[in-house]
């Protein structure tokens, strides 16, 4: 890391495409004493992944209810003023009983509550119970992933309602976070992230019609949230911010 102390990292909702490549992405990085990472799955066990048995991996299984992740903030407590980086990686966009909605009629509200949920109220929900872990004097950069389809001013398609509204609406409580921790969490930065279209397991039904240079690798992409995490200045705002680094309208 290019800021010094603090040197952890924690990343949460670790098990899918992205959260598993920033892992492995801050493993890379000597400088970085513990990556943290908390998923309702067990650590993978694909021992043709060389990162997953580090020892400077801390793997936290744990479901979303908020007792569970009050819980998990107890664990974090050793790490309290210290954790410098913060991916949170929630997100769905179809599952085996929804599929993002082409036209109104197929809005569904089981499946909005679903979507809801994975997509804003639980990384809402870790912005309320994370102040004082994170709160400190080191800076401490929280990228969360929201996606280009949550700008409300880029919205010329439709479709995709509740995964647009979703993310449209963690971009808008990002924004009141962002004025919030301005007074009470000064060192902290927040970006709304833009992975751009990656290949995991989100994307996958999707990608027949991604040219293939538009297509980034979970690892790539890992890269370059590193890098503008790196260089981001805490400055009491939120930045919403695409793969390069160029910022989005909301
Ligand atoms: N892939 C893309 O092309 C793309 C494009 C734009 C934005 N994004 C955003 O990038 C983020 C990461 O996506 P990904 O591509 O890595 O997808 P992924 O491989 O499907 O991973 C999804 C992540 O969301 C968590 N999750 C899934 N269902 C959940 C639920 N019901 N409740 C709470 N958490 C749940 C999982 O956490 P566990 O570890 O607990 O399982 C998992 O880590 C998401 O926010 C997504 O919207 C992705």
């Amino acid at each position: 890391m290019s800021q010094s102390k603090p040197n952890n990292v924690l990343v949460l909702g670790a098990g899918g495409g992205l959260g598993q490549a920033m892992i492995a992405r801050f493993l890379t990085d000597p400088e970085v004493d513990h990556v943290i990472a908390v998923s309702r799955n067990g650590q993978p066990q694909d021992l043709s992944a060389p990162w997953i048995a580090h020892s400077r991996l801390v793997w936290i299984e744990s479901e979303y209810d908020q007792q569970s992740m009050l819980n998990v903030i107890g664990q974090l407590a050793p790490f309290a003023g210290e954790i410098g980086r913060v991916c949170i990686c929630h997100g769905i966009l179809h599952d085996d009983h929804f599929w993002p909605e082409k036209r109104f009629e197929d809005i569904d509200s089981s499946a909005m509550h679903e979507i809801f949920q994975a997509n804003t109220i639980i990384p809402t929900l870790w912005l309320k119970l994370l102040h004082k872990t994170l709160a400190g004097k080191a800076p401490c950069i929280v990228a969360v992933f929201s996606a280009r389809v949550g700008s409300t001013s880029d919205n010329r398609l439709g479709g995709w309602y509740s995964y647009r509204a979703s993310k449209a609406a963690l971009n808008s409580l990002l924004k009141s976070f962002a004025v919030e921790y301005a007074r009470r969490l000064k060192n902290v930065k927040l970006i709304a992230f833009h992975p751009g279209t990656v290949d995991t397991d989100l994307s996958k039904p999707f990608q027949a019609s991604v040219p293939e240079q538009n297509l980034f690798s979970p690892a790539f992409v890992a890269d370059q949230l590193a890098k503008i995490m790196a260089n981001a200045e805490v400055d009491g705002q939120l930045s919403y911010l695409d793969w390069e680094g160029k910022a989005i309208q909301f």
